[in-house]
């Protein structure tokens, strides 16, 4: 698969076959994932591989209950926490770098599982300090992410983007980019 082919052809997946991801599978995508470009260099990212069932029900329960990919939490083969270490990023202009970098590795980690046929699905929406306590992650580590990670059940159909027109300009703010 080429690199247009896994970005148009990846979906947020939240059904998945209770069939385990190769080990070898998991190293690869987190290899693509600290391939990612940051701030300074510095790699802040880190990643929490759960495969055990373990810890699931505790990290199931700091998802809302209507979060739609709260049921892939507890029952995907595989869950990547995707967190990062502040103090190895920067800031510029009020903007937090870490969640940068850390989007980019997330973003390298989702095309490559694609890439392997495997589906991910970044999710944001939980309580960070749940997760934490659920998992034992250091007190200044921030979790940016967590994603499902698994051979997908499923093949959603793509969801909508805006036009290109309307996110991308031409010379002069506003002026759509045909
Ligand atoms: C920062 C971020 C947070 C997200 N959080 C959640 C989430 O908590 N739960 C969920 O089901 N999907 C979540 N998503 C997935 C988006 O809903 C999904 O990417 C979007 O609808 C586009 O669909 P696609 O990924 O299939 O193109 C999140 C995506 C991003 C980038």
């Amino acid at each position: 698969m080429d690199l247009f082919q896994a970005i148009t052809g990846r979906r947020s997946i939240r059904k998945f076959k209770p069939v385990p991801v190769e080990p070898a599978k998991i190293k690869q995508v987190l290899n693509m994932a600290r391939l990612a470009p940051s701030w300074k260099n510095l790699q802040c990212w880190r990643f929490l591989v759960l495969t055990h069932p373990g810890p699931r029900a505790l990290l199931a329960e700091a998802f809302p209950d209507d979060n739609p990919g709260k049921k892939a939490i507890a029952s995907a083969p595989c869950i990547i926490v995707v967190c990062a270490d502040p103090a190895e990023s920067g800031v510029e202009n009020g903007i937090e770098y870490f969640v940068a970098d850390t989007a980019l590795a997330f973003d390298h980690l989702c095309l490559a599982a694609h890439g392997l046929g495997l589906g991910t699905r970044w999710m944001g929406w939980f309580n960070e300090e749940a997760i934490k306590r659920a998992l034992d992650i250091p007190e200044g580590i921030r979790v940016v992410g967590i994603t499902p990670l698994g051979y997908p059940d499923q093949s959603p159909n793509p969801r909508p983007r805006k036009e290109l027109a309307q996110v991308a300009f031409s010379e002069k703010w506003g002026a759509p980019y045909q």
